[in-house]
């Protein structure tokens, strides 16, 4: 049976914060930003918002499109890294949100989980969610999958450069309109690591930033080493001598934890590929020098940051290799379109995988291209740590989705930040009360109990 992704809305928070005012306050170049990580605008949550309530705005705005009823909806997933409760699951809250306006009990054969893998999650769940229909258990139904996320780092540390927040939620169906997935070809790869996590208690994570960058590009490796091996076991794609597997993919999405980490991590799954084809001759006559080698190249990755030249040489040779039109080609076609919302939202953790899907489907359209047909690569990151490389076909009814896309009117009217705005947000000087927006026809968070025998249990309500 045919499973994948019918429609897609987003949620983005209103407020947001300048990469010119960021760099400002801490004294960076603004060039950094904007050019060497690509982030414009991170969009940061109001004092009356939390990754529920974005999650639930999210969904209220699919069901709404699609003329949904909660009895059209069996499964609703939520995947997010910014969980608020140990036991509670996300989706309960969205669901009592959604019954605010569909009606008390409305969801109540409504079956899910919270599922928690940092970034990687959601990929798990669209791929549960997507077997649920393959197999017949469905019977009719569609699933919500949510991610939905609030990206926050320490003060002063070198992530809070790469923050955002937002939620996307995709509707998955038998007929869907948009993507169908690949079947039998999903690959995975694993390893226990610390490369960014965030232990009981604390808002913010603990971030290795450089190892978590080079962990990121060897994990998707490893799983397209394993989708390879699964598209020519299934005869999914037919290879022909001096190909790769990327060849075959026309468009090809990474994890986002800032635009231009899809940037650099397209370059090493490229560099990878191309090292064993013919075609790496001439690419290395225009580079005019051998690709470095680190001094142990068995090492580990600490051992591999660690070798300073090597990683200077690594560094120059990227560059070159990024600049030959060849890989300009690659890039420009299959990756670019979908950085252009990274840039404008920040990163959205389980979200920016798919924030990066919506974002290319709307800007090739835009460029007037005729995706029918087209095959797109996911290629999707969480630390600590998974990877998860998969594929799917763009369908033909999808113009009727993605002619109607246009990010700046779904995201709304935004409003730019003070310096002083944001640090009382970032430290939650604020109570729900005192938000800077009030916003119609949207679920907001209006109290967290403090006493003991309630502790933590929140309200929210739709604003009229
Ligand atoms: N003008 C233009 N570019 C500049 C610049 C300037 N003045 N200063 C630096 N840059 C470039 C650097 O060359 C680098 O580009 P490159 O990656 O192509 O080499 C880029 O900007 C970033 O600079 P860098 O020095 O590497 O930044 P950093 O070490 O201060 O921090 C991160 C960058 C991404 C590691 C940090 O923001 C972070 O840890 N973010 C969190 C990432 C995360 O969440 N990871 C986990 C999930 S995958």
């Amino acid at each position: 049976m045919a499973a994948g992704i019918d429609d897609v809305a987003i949620y983005i928070p209103r407020l947001y914060l300048d990469a010119a005012d960021f760099a400002n306050a801490r004294g960076l170049d603004p060039v950094k930003l904007q050019k060497g990580l690509g982030v414009s605008q991170m969009a940061i949550v109001d004092a009356n918002q939390d990754p529920a309530c974005l999650a639930a705005n999210a969904c209220l705005r699919i069901m709404e499109k699609n003329n949904l009823s909660p009895d059209d909806i069996g499964r609703l997933y939520i995947s997010t890294e910014s969980a608020f409760d140990e036991s509670k699951a996300m989706n309960s809250y969205v669901i009592g949100m959604l019954e605010q306006v569909y009606g008390q009990g409305s969801f109540e054969h409504c079956g899910g989980v919270e599922t928690k893998f940092a970034c990687v999650s959601g990929s798990y769940a669209l791929y549960d969610n997507t077997n649920w229909i393959r197999a017949g258990e469905a019977e009719g139904k569609s699933a919500l999958v949510v991610v939905s996320d609030i990206a926050k780092y320490d003060m002063g540390s070198s992530g809070e450069m790469t923050q955002g927040a937002g939620s996307v939620v995709m509707l998955l169906n038998d007929k869907p309109r948009l993507l169908e997935f690949d079947p039998k070809v999903t690959s995975t790869s694993i390893k226990d690591e610390y490369d960014f996590y965030r232990p009981f208690g604390k808002e913010t994570p603990i971030v290795h930033g450089q190892y978590s960058n080079l962990l990121y590009m060897i994990q998707v490796r490893k799983a397209l080493e394993a989708y390879k091996k699964r598209v020519v076991a299934t005869n999914l794609i037919e290879m022909k001598e001096g190909e790769t597997i990327l060849d075959h993919m026309d468009y090809i999405n990474m994890h986002l934890p800032y635009s231009n980490m899809g940037k650099k991590a397209l370059a090493y799954l490229v560099r990878h590929e191309w090292r064993q084809l013919p075609r790496w001759k001439n690419i290395l006559e225009q580079i005019g020098t051998e690709e470095p080698i680190p001094k142990d190249p068995r090492g580990t990755i600490e051992s591999v940051l660690g070798d300073e030249e090597f990683m200077a040489k690594d560094h120059e040779f990227t560059k070159m290799f990024t600049k030959t039109q060849e890989y300009q080609d690659v890039y420009e076609s299959k990756l670019s379109s979908s950085l252009i919302a990274s840039s404008m939202i920040g990163n959205l953790y389980t979200a920016s995988l798919y924030l990066g899907f919506r974002s290319s489907l709307e800007f090739e359209y835009q460029k007037g291209v005729d995706l029918e047909g087209k095959r797109i690569g996911f290629g999707s990151y969480g630390s600590g740590s998974s990877a998860m490389v998969f594929s799917g076909v763009v369908q033909p009814e999808y113009e009727d989705i993605v002619k109607s896309m246009n990010l700046e009117a779904e995201i709304g009217p935004r409003r730019r930040l003070t310096w002083s705005e944001y640090e009382d947000l970032h430290e939650n000087k604020l109570t729900p009360e005192e938000s800077k927006m009030h916003t119609k026809k949207e679920f907001v968070l209006v109290d967290v109990k403090t006493e003991t025998e309630s502790r933590g249990e929140r309200r929210y309500v739709f604003t009229n």
